[in-house]
């Protein structure tokens, strides 16, 4: 890690970490766009690649630009390790390469990303690890589905789409009084709203995709948590099989990381007033949205996060129909699958992010046909409501 003030908020964080300058001096963060790197004699490349002295070799194992990178998130997560990776995905994957092995178990949420479930229920079956499903916000059953070979609990908080709230300490509390990591997918706040490693969590994943970056252009993700964990069994995993961090993408994230808590402060007051907005629209049977008082985990909101975050989801009388026309029927908000954007993009869960799963396992997760989701971006709010005005007023 860097050297930084501790005492350093995580404002300062996010601008002030990680960068070394060059000989050149420069003020922003240069783009280390190189795969290889050159050694000044035989005996140098020797101890290089035997570890006996640090340094780069290889772009798959180490970059300026994406160490910067890292860095700067370890700094703002309280972590003592980060490796960034290819994808939200290829760091979820990563997790599970690093940490877990043949005849493991794995306890998830059952309100996780549709693609994390396709890994869970596809993929790491055909290496022997196995997994079991909870609802997020029930310890007893969490407790219950902890078998002997269980190493490791999943958790996405909020969740996607509907927001649901697992209380992170109390699931590290239990993870650890059974020998298992907990995992803490943290796309949805970022550490400038929660960091649950200082909740007690083990590790936490990223899509830096989203907000981290903020303005939808690149994709990439991240694992944090200790230096064994993350810093060797994950990383080991990354320098060997490569799911890296392009270093182009990595400075794009730096980037974003410098205005993410101003941007993440915006989001959630857009959100709120517009989560407000929804609940007196006589269209909306229920809106999703831990700002709510109507929200079922909205004091725990209140203590776990800074501030409730950018993702509204709710829920529109008449089903897959409706919610079809809300969303044809806007002319500025974008018809796309991502979030974290200063855009505000509008989506519906049940035929696209969550179309892969079954009726049942969907309807299981609570994500019914009349469910949309907004992930507020940083336009005007009244502009927003006018565009879901368009298809909310004629149902
Ligand atoms: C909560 C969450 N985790 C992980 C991912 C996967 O990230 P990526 O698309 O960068 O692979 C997503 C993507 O939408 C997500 O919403």
């Amino acid at each position: 890690m860097s050297d930084f003030d501790p005492e350093w908020e995580l404002a300062t964080r996010a601008i002030r970490v990680g960068h070394e300058r060059s000989a050149e001096n420069e003020h922003a963060e240069p783009i280390f766009m190189t795969s290889s790197f050159v050694f000044a004699s035989a005996a140098e490349a020797a101890a290089r690649f035997s570890g006996e002295q640090p340094g780069n070799i290889y772009a798959r194992f180490t970059n300026p630009t994406v160490r910067t990178f890292e860095e700067r998130l370890a700094a703002m997560e309280g972590g003592e390790a980060c490796v960034a990776t290819a994808s939200g995905m290829s760091a979820i994957l990563s997790t599970c390469m690093g940490l877990l092995q043949q005849g493991d178990h794995l306890v998830s949420s059952r309100s996780v990303f549709g693609s994390t479930v396709v890994l869970f229920d596809k993929y790491l079956p055909r290496f022997g690890i196995r997994t079991s499903y909870v609802d997020l916000d029930d310890l007893a059953a969490w407790e219950a589905a902890i078998l002997p070979e269980t190493k490791m609990l999943f958790v996405e908080t909020p969740s996607n789409p509907l927001t649901a709230l697992g209380d992170i300490r109390a699931l590290a509390e239990l993870a650890h009084a059974q020998d298992c990591l907990l995992v803490v997918d943290n796309c949805f706040c970022t550490p400038a709203l929660q960091r649950p490693l200082e909740l007690g969590a083990d590790i936490v994943v990223h899509s830096a995709t989203k907000y981290l970056d903020g303005q939808g252009r690149a994709l990439g993700g991240a694992v944090v948590g200790n230096a064994k964990l993350v810093g060797e069994e994950v990383y080991g995993v990354l320098r060997t099989a490569g799911p890296s961090m392009s270093p182009f993408n990595a400075w794009v994230f730096l980037k974003g990381l410098e205005t993410l808590e101003l941007r993440m402060r915006a989001h959630s007051a857009a959100a709120q007033q517009l989560a407000e907005w929804l609940e007196q629209q006589p269209a909306v049977a229920h809106v999703h949205y831990p700002g709510l008082a109507s929200h079922p985990q909205h004091d725990l909101a209140m203590q776990q996060q800074k501030a409730p975050g950018g993702i509204v989801a709710f829920e529109v009388k008449g089903g897959r129909e409706s919610a079809w026309q809300v969303i044809d029927s806007t002319r500025m908000l974008s018809i796309t699958a991502n979030l974290g954007d200063t855009k505000t993009t509008i989506t519906h869960p049940a035929t696209t992010t969550h179309g892969r799963l079954s009726e049942e396992q969907r309807l299981a997760a609570g994500i019914t046909q009349g469910l949309i989701r907004v992930a507020v971006g940083l336009e005007a709010v009244g502009d927003i409501q006018k565009d879901l005005s368009r298809g909310l007023d004629g149902i």
